[in-house]
C-alpha cells in the first residue's frame, strides 16, 4: 500500500514500512525502513541539529544540511559531498546537481521498463508511485519509481530521466536506487566466487569510506554477483536485521556502502558508473534497470525468502507456472566435441525408459566445430558429424519418448569461421590493436540491430527445422576492446548497457517467437546468474563445477538470492571432471535433487543398479517437485562454516517438508548433532518417514531431529515429513 498524508509518503509491504518526507525547499529526505509501523506524523523523527554539520550548508533552515541529511536520490555539487546517485553534466561540462521534488502521482500496477527485464507490470495488484524531481542546474527532470511488492516485502525501484530541455546532457552516473540509513552497525554481505565456485558468502566489516561490489566485465560476472545485504553483526539465518538489495541486470554493475562522518550508510545499487557515460538528447528519455530491496527482521532466511517469492511471483519466465522444467540429459560431459551421428543416437537409445524429457546437444554440433577454436556464429549443422542433418537425430529422440534440445552461444563469434569472413567488423574491437581472444572467441556486437538480426534468424531456422523444444544459451567470456563502430566518441561509453540491450532483444525476439521453447541460461556455468537472464529464461546452469560436494557450497550460496526453482544441476559421471573426486550416485542424485534436475553423463557406460537409480531419482524428483518450485527454502547448516551442509523446503500450507543433509567429509568416532528445523507449523504432528517416528512441528523445530554422524564418506540423509494430524 502507498499513502502519502501532507508532505510524507508511506510505502508498506505485510511486514516493512518505507517512508519518506518532502522538506519545505524541495528536498527529498529518506525517514525510515525496517519493520512495519503506523503512518503517523513523523515530523519529530530526525537526528538533525544545529552544529553537527561539519561543514554547515544550510538548507533554509540552519539545521538541514545535505551533507548530513539522509536523502532518497542523491545529487553532487551542491552540499553533500558523499556519493551522488545521479551525475548529469550540462554542455558546460560541469557536474553541479540539485534535485528537487516537484509533483507524486499513485499509480496501479506500473509503467513498462521499456527494452529492460522487469518484475510483471499488469498486476492490478501492484501500487506505484511515482515521483517527480528536477534538476534546478540543468532543468533535467527525473521520476522515481518505487513499486511495492506487498506480500513478498519488496520494493522495487527505477528511475526515467526525462531530457525536457533545448541542450544535450551526459549522465554520468545513474543509480537505480540509492538509500540512506541512519548510524548503525552493519556488515556487509555479498556473494564472490570464480569459475566453477561461484557464490559463496562474503562478509566485509563496513567502517568509514566505502565499501563496494561491482563488474567491468560486460556481465554480471562469476566473481561478484549483483547483490548485496546490510546485515546487523552476527546475524543468523533466523535472527537478525539484513536489508537485500539486488539489481534486475546482467551487465556491469556496482553496488556500494558509504559511511558517513557520523556513521550513517549511503547504499547504492545500479548499473557501473566507472564503464557508463550516456548521452541524452534534447526530448529523449534514459531509464535505468530496476533494483529491488527488502528488509528481514528475522534472518538472512526470510530477506532470502522474499527475492525468491519475488522471483517466482512476479519475474517474467521465472513466475510463468504453466512452464513445465523438464529433467534432460545434456551431451557435454559426456562427449564433449567427440560426437557423430551415430554416437548421438546411440546416446539416445541408451535413456530409453529411464524417465528423461529431453536430450540436450551441447556444442560441437554446428559450423566445422571439433574443438572451441572455431564456428562460433556458423549456425548450420556441421555436415561432417551429421551428414544429414539433424532430423535422424530429431526423429531418434521422438522415437525414445523424448524431446529434442540444443546448445547455442548467441552472442559469440570464432575467427575461424564464415561469419566472420563476412563480417569481420561485427566483432567488439578497437581500430588500435587486434582484438583479443578468449577460449579461441570473439563477442558480436550486439549493440548493433543488423547483428541481432543475423543471429535472430539463423537461431529461428534451426528451432523451426528441428522442432527445438529446449535452448541452453551459453556465454563463455568478458566483454573486451569495449566500444561499437557505430557509436560517435562521445557515446562509446554506453556501449556495454547498449550490448545488453541488443542482448535482451534477441532473447525477448526469440521468445515471443517461439513461445514453445523453453531457455536455460548458461555462462561458462554461473557466470550470468542474475534477475535479469531469469526474466527471459526460467532456469540457470548453476556452475560448471559438477561435483556432489562443491555443489553444496555452490547451491547453498546461490540460494541467497535465487531460488532453487530457478538453478540447474545434473548428476554427473565419477571421477568428476572437474575435482577427480567419487561420490556416490545416490549423493550426485540428492543434492541435484533441490534444483532443476538433469544428467550429463553416458548412460551406457552406467551398471544396471546405476541405471534403476535413475528411474527412482526421476520418480523422486517428480515427487519433490512442487516443493522446488512454490516451497519455501530454509538453509539449516552452512557448509562454509562446518563439513555438514542442511537446507530444507516446505509446502506453503506446512503439511509437508522435505530435509536434506550431506556431509562434506568424514570423521572418525563422532557424536552427531541434533538438527533443528524450521518453518513448520508447531500445532502439526509430521510423520518422518526415514526415522519412522510422529512428531509435533513444535518439538521438530525447538529439540530438533537426531543427526548421528556416518563413517562412510561424501554421504546424504534426507527426511520426508508429512504432516499426519493438528494437534
Ligand atoms: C560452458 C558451459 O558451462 C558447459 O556446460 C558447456 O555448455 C560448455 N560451455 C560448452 O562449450
Amino acid at each position: 500500500m502507498i499513502i502519502n498524508k501532507e508532505n510524507f509518503f508511506y510505502l508498506e509491504t505485510e511486514h516493512t514500512s518505507y517512508i519518506m518526507r518532502v522538506l519545505s525547499n524541495g528536498v527529498l529526505q529518506h525517514v525510515y525502513y525496517g519493520g512495519k509501523i503506523p503512518h503517523e506524523e513523523l515530523g519529530y523523527y530526525h537526528l538533525m541539529m544545529e552544529g553537527m554539520m561539519a561543514s554547515p550548508i544550510y538548507l533554509d533552515d540552519s539545521v538541514t544540511s545535505l551533507d548530513t541529511l539522509p536523502q532518497e536520490y542523491t545529487t553532487g555539487g551542491r552540499g553533500d559531498f558523499r556519493q551522488p546517485a545521479l551525475i548529469l553534466e550540462g554542455v558546460d561540462g560541469r557536474r553541479v546537481n540539485e534535485l528537487v521534488y516537484v509533483s507524486f502521482e499513485i499509480l496501479n500496477g506500473r509503467p513498462k521498463l521499456c527494452s529492460l527485464p522487469h518484475l510483471d507490470v499488469d498486476t492490478e495488484k501492484i501500487q506505484t508511485l511515482a515521483l517527480t524531481m528536477r534538476d534546478k542546474i540543468t532543468g533535467v527532470s527525473v521520476v522515481l519509481y518505487y513499486s511495492v511488492f506487498d506480500k513478498e516485502d519488496v520494493i522495487s525501484r527505477y528511475v526515467a530521466i526525462h531530457n525536457d530541455t533545448k541542450e544535450t546532457i551526459q549522465i554520468r552516473k545513474a543509480a537505480s536506487l540509492s538509500v540512506d540509513f541512519e548510524a548503525k552497525e552493519f556488515d556487509f554481505i555479498s556473494l564472490k566466487g570464480s569459475w566453477a565456485r561461484e557464490r559463496s558468502v562474503s562478509l566485509q566489516t563496513i567502517s568509514h569510506g566505502e565499501v563496494s561490489i561491482s563488474s567491468r566485465r560486460g556481465t554480471s560476472g562469476h566473481q561478484l554477483n549483483p547483490f548485496a545485504a546490510l546485515a546487523e553483526k552476527n546475524t543468523k539465518e533466523d535472527a537478525g536485521e539484513v536489508y537485500g538489495f539486488t539489481l534486475v541486470y546482467s551487465a556491469d554493475f556496482q553496488i556500494s556502502a558509504e559511511v558517513s562522518q557520523y556513521d550513517d550508510i549511503r547504499m547504492q545499487v545500479g548499473i557501473n558508473p566507472d564503464t557508463f557515460s550516456w548521452k541524452l538528447q534534447a526530448g529523449e528519455t534514459f531509464m535505468t534497470p530496476e533494483a529491488l530491496m527488502t528488509y528481514s527482521a528475522d534472518g538472512f532466511g526470510r530477506m532470502s525468502r522474499n527475492f525468491h517469492n519475488v522471483c517466482r511471483n512476479h519475474l517474467g519466465k521465472c513466475a510463468d507456472k504453466t512452464l513445465s522444467h523438464p529433467i534432460i540429459i545434456n551431451s557435454w560431459e559426456a562427449m564433449y566435441f567427440e560426437m557423430s551421428d551415430k554416437k548421438i543416437k546411440k546416446f539416445i537409445e541408451d535413456c530409453q525408459g529411464l524417465g528423461i524429457d529431453t536430450f540436450v546437444l551441447d556444442d560441437g554440433w554446428f559450423g566445422h566445430r571439433d574443438d572451441d577454436t572455431s564456428s562460433l556464429g556458423d549456425w548450420f549443422v556441421n555436415k561432417n558429424k551429421f551428414k544429414d542433418g539433424l532430423h535422424g537425430v530429431v526423429d531418434c529422440c521422438h522415437e525414445h519418448g523424448m524431446k529434442f534440445g540444443i546448445w547455442f552461444e548467441p552472442e559469440m563469434l570464432s575467427k575461424n569461421s564464415i561469419l566472420f569472413e563476412q563480417h569481420p567488423d561485427w566483432c567488439i574491437h578497437t581500430d588500435k590493436a587486434e582484438p583479443l581472444e578468449s577460449r579461441h572467441q570473439y563477442v558480436l556486437d550486439m549493440s548493433r540491430s543488423e547483428v541481432v538480426d543475423n543471429i535472430f534468424e539463423q537461431m529461428a531456422e534451426i528451432i523451426e527445422e528441428y522442432q527445438v523444444s529446449y535452448i541452453k544459451w551459453d556465454f563463455n567470456r568478458n566483454l573486451m576492446d569495449v566500444g561499437s563502430a557505430m557509436l560517435e566518441a562521445d557515446s562509446q561509453r554506453e556501449f556495454s548497457h547498449r550490448y545488453m540491450l541488443g542482448v535482451y532483444q534477441l532473447m525477448e525476439r526469440l521468445n515471443d517467437r517461439f513461445p514453445q521453447v523453453f531457455f536455460e541460461g548458461c555462462a561458462g556455468g554461473g557466470g550470468r546468474f542474475d534477475f535479469g537472464i531469469l526474466y527471459y529464461m526460467p532456469q540457470i546452469w548453476t556452475s560448471d563445477d559438477s561435483d556432489a560436494i562443491e555443489r553444496m557450497e555452490i547451491q547453498y550460496g546461490t540460494s541467497f538470492v535465487y531460488p532453487p526453482s530457478a538453478m540447474v544441476a545434473h548428476v554427473s559421471s565419477c571421477p568428476n571432471h572437474q575435482t577427480v573426486r567419487t561420490t556416490p550416485f545416490e549423493t550426485r542424485g540428492e543434492v541435484a535433487q533441490m534444483c532443476n534436475y538433469g544428467y550429463e553423463l553416458n548412460v551406457g557406460s552406467l551398471t544396471t543398479d546405476e541405471k534403476d537409480m535413475i528411474r527412482e531419482q526421476i520418480i523422486r524428483h517428480k515427487e519433490l517437485e512442487p516443493l522446488i518450485r512454490e516451497g519455501d527454502f530454509y538453509r539449516l547448516r552452512n557448509p562454509f562454516e562446518q563439513s555438514v551442509c542442511a537446507w530444507e523446503l516446505v509446502s506453503d500450507d506446512k503439511k509437508r517438508a522435505y530435509v536434506f543433509v550431506g556431509f562434506l567429509d568424514t570423521h572418525q568416532n563422532e557424536k552427531g548433532e541434533y538438527i533443528r528445523l524450521q518453518g513448520l507449523e508447531k500445532e502439526y504432528r509430521y510423520y518422518i518417514k526415514q526415522l519412522d517416528i510422529t512428531v509435533s512441528g513444535e518439538t521438530l523445530m525447538n529439540a530438533g531431529v537426531p543427526l548421528r554422524y556416518p563413517t562412510e564418506e561424501y554421504v546424504t540423509r534426507v527426511f520426508d515429513l508429512i504432516c499426519t494430524s493438528q494437534m
